[in-house]
């Protein structure tokens, strides 16, 4: 239980006392002043005589009688236990005590404190307490400076039980705060119950003024406590009595005489301190009091994370070198310099990778710009821009249906030129199927390297070829000059080669053998009196003969045609054909005439007729050689043992293979200008094939498949066709073609 009230008037007692002693550093004092007494430092404003205090308020006594010294405030016998410059000293006071008399049971009161000695400083609110320890204690403070206004509190206790250890709560302990500005106060001390009903073995009360973290109640207290005992109780002081505002700088009363110092109105008491700026410490009160605080001293003063610089009042932070930053632990602190590698990494990176992007651009552009450039040097080189001048300047009636395709096209077409799409492979080159852009079925004949003297015979031929619409000959529809080998598209022709039906099996009548020679016959010669430019086909064999679903012959592989010049009939070139149908004659001289295709064509005639390969290793040294074997085997009159049995089903077919066997051997003659032109030749297999089908009839010449040859070579062949049956006018009027040797 416990009471904290206010009493107007109380009684009784006023306790204190006062003891001191002081401690200092630096120079606290002026001059010629002691700065201590015993082991307590008596800094300015407060001194030991007259010259050395700022006035009579702040004089210390000090009484040498005591081992060591010991303060006093001024004149008093209150001892000063320490001073310090932020305003607070340190007194001893003294507790007071009442106990019941036993004889007369009257309390007696047996200490009291001066009332009048702490005149100009007051005892501290905020750090003392109104401390009373008894079992029935009523203590009053009475304030007389002022009002008279008290503060008390009460204290009870039955037992030593009931007493909480440790605690002022009103159980045989009770604390009150105590009212501002107490310079002059009396305490009293008294019972409520008149010590009734209490644990009598506790006659006496005490009370005092006590600074409250020095005082530890513990039950002990209620009995161990002396009469006359001192406590530390803390007083604040100040420079009596104006305030800053009052105070003139300019007056030699003015006690804040340091540089850098600060005046301030305390809260609790009157007057006004002094203080050192921030960034200074020392004794404001003294001239040249207030030092610069070199704050990078003590790492705990500063804040600077690495160099630190003391300025008056101040200090500054920075970084080294190789940092940046406000060098302040709470700021930026110091921020190794990384960030501008960083940023110059950052930076050459992404030049770096702009860098590979334009240099990746320039490649693939420079690359796309070389396949550009290749494709137009292998379109020059291919004879490309002839190609197109030839192709674009003819008129309407001598353009064909031929175009220049390009790479990209017959890429698609071919599947890039996938292996499964390839129907033929020759010394020519390779040949795939494929589909056109026009979604036709074409042969892409992927030609051998040209030569690049023979630009303009090659493209000749191409517009040569392109431009004749026979339908024996395989149709070139176009080709590509893009790739460095040209490439050539044709028509697709269903049915494979000649070759191959007649040593495959397939059991082909000798009316369609006579037909496909007559056809072959006819295309050779009309190629042959191609008027301008007579076409030499150089490669005449079964499997260069071509048949469609009909069995329609379209002679095809033209890559080793010549072109023989009006001017020249006949020419030097290196021996190009196939063995056993290369002309002997042409083998020995060189000299290429149309005569070396009637050769060969005789050859495929034999071919048609025995059915037999032209050259047979496996045989007897006399039959090796097809053409040689025929011949003698004709003259030895043994044709019929060598003709295919299912050529001669009838006395006409006997006939006619007779016929077309003594064709044959004039074509095999040794000697060029000995065989037949090839106009002959296709005349003599027409009659032959058209007298079979109809006897009675006289022998017609077929216009239909010798029409529409390019411009005047089409006009002078018709007019050839038409205007003679007879072998010596057509010497006459092809003379290139009979001009052999
Ligand atoms: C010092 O203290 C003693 C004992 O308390 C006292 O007798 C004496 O008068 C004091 N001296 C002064 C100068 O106050
Ligand atoms: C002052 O005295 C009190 C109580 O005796 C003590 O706690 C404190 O440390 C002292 N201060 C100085 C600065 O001597
Ligand atoms: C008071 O009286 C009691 C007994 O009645 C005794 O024990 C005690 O010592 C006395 N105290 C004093 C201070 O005389
Ligand atoms: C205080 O009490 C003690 C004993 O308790 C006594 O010796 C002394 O004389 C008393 N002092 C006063 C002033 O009554
Ligand atoms: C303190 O109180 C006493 C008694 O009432 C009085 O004589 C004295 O003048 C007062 N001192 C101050 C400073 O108020
Ligand atoms: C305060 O108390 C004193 C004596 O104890 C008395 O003389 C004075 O008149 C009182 N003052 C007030 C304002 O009550
Ligand atoms: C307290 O008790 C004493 C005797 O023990 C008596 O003389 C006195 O009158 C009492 N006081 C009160 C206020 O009861
Ligand atoms: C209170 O009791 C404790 C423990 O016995 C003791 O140390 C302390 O000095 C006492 N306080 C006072 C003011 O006598
Ligand atoms: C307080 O200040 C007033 C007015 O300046 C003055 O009259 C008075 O004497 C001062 N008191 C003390 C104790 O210095
Ligand atoms: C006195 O100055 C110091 C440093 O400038 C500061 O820390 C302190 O709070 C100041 N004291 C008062 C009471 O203003
Ligand atoms: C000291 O310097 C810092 C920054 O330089 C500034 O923020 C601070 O206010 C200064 N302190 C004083 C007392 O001038």
């Amino acid at each position: 239980m416990s009471i904290s009230c206010r009493i107007t008037v109380g009684a009784i007692l006023a306790v204190l006392a006062a003891f001191s002693s002081s401690s200092s550093s630096q120079p606290v004092t002026p001059a010629g002043c002691p700065s201590s007494c015993g082991e307590v430092t008596i800094p300015y404003p407060f001194g030991l005589s007259e010259d050395c205090y700022l006035n009579p308020s702040f004089l210390i006594t000090c009484n040498d009688t005591f081992s060591p010294p010991k303060p006093f405030l001024r004149k008093s016998n209150i001892e000063v236990a320490n001073i310090s410059l932020e305003g607070e000293l340190r007194i001893y006071t003294y507790v007071g005590s009442s106990c019941k008399n036993n004889q007369s049971g009257d309390w007696t009161t047996n200490s009291t404190i001066s009332k009048t000695q702490l005149s100009s400083f007051s005892f501290s609110t905020t750090k003392n307490r109104f401390t009373a320890v008894g079992c029935d204690t009523l203590a009053t403070v009475t304030i007389l400076n002022g009002d008279n206004s008290s503060s008390g509190c009460l204290s009870m206790c039955n037992n030593y039980d009931s007493v909480s250890q440790g605690s002022c709560d009103g159980f045989g302990c009770c604390q009150t705060a105590i009212p501002k500005n107490i310079r002059n106060y009396t305490i009293s001390v008294g019972t409520y119950r008149n010590l009734t009903d209490v644990w009598v073995s506790i006659p006496c009360s005490h009370v005092f003024i006590a600074e409250e973290a020095s005082f530890k109640f513990s039950k002990d207290n209620l009995t161990n406590m002396q009469p006359h005992e001192s406590v530390p109780t803390v007083v604040d002081w100040a420079v009596w009595n104006e305030t800053c505002a009052g105070a003139s700088e300019i007056s030699s009363s003015y006690a804040c005489k340091a540089d850098n110092s600060l005046c301030y109105d305390p809260q609790d008491i009157n007057g006004y301190r002094c203080n050192c700026s921030q960034g200074y410490r020392g004794n404001p009160y003294m001239t040249n009091g207030c030092q610069d605080i070199n704050e990078c001293v003590d790492p705990n003063d500063n804040e600077c994370e690495k160099i630190c610089v003391n300025t008056p009042g101040n200090y500054t932070c920075s970084c080294p070198g190789g940092f940046h930053g406000d060098g302040r632990r709470s700021g930026e602190g110091c921020i190794r310099n990384e960030s501008l590698v960083v940023k110059i990494t950052v930076g050459v990176s992404a030049g770096i990778i702009v860098l590979l992007f334009f240099v990746g651009f320039l490649y693939f552009w420079m690359k796309r710009r070389n396949l550009i450039r290749l494709k137009e040097k292998y379109f020059k080189q291919n004879g490309g821009l002839l190609l197109q001048q030839q192709l674009g300047n003819g008129d309407a009636s001598t353009s064909s249906n031929a175009r220049i395709f390009t790479a990209e096209e017959l890429k698609k077409a071919t599947g890039n030129y996938n292996e499964s799409r390839i129907v033929g492979r020759g010394g020519y080159g390779t040949v795939y199927k494929g589909i056109s852009p026009n979604k036709t079925v074409v042969a892409i004949k992927k030609s051998k390297q040209v030569d690049p003297t023979q630009v303009q015979q090659f493209v000749n031929e191409v517009t040569i070829l392109s431009q004749i619409n026979h339908r024996n000959v395989v149709k070139l529809l176009g080709c590509c000059l893009e790739t460095e080998v040209p490439l050539l598209v044709y028509e697709f022709v269903s049915n494979g080669t000649l070759f191959d039906h007649i040593h495959g099996g397939t059991k082909m009548s000798w009316e369609t053998r006579l037909r496909i020679a007559a056809e072959t016959a006819g295309v050779l010669s009309y190629l042959h009196s191609a008027a301008s430019i007579p076409i030499i086909h150089r490669d005449i064999k079964s499997t260069n003969i071509l048949l469609d679903e009909n069995y329609v012959a379209k002679v095809s592989d033209f890559g080793a045609s010549r072109l023989v010049p009006l001017d020249q009939a006949e020419m030097s070139t290196l021996v190009q054909g196939t063995l056993g149908y290369l002309d002997p004659e042409y083998l020995r001289t060189s000299t290429l005439t149309e005569k070396s295709d009637v050769y060969s064509f005789g050859v495929v005639l034999v071919e048609l007729l025995t059915g037999k390969m032209v050259l047979s290793f496996d045989k007897p040294e006399e039959e090796r050689c097809l053409a040689m074997y025929f011949l003698s085997s004709l003259k030895e009159g043994r044709l019929f043992q060598i003709v295919e049995d299912s050529n001669v089903k009838s006395d006409d077919d006997a006939q006619q293979v007779k016929e077309v066997a003594m064709l044959s051997k004039r074509c095999l003659r040794m000697r060029g200008d000995e065989r037949p032109t090839m106009k002959e030749v296709a005349m003599k297999l027409e009659g032959i094939r058209v007298m079979a089908q109809h006897p009675w009839v006289a022998v017609e010449l077929n216009h239909e498949e010798t029409h529409n040859l390019l411009g005047e070579a089409f006009k002078s062949l018709d007019h050839a066709y038409t205007s003679t049956t007879n072998e010596s006018m057509m010497d006459q009027l092809l003379p290139s073609m009979s001009g052999g040797r």
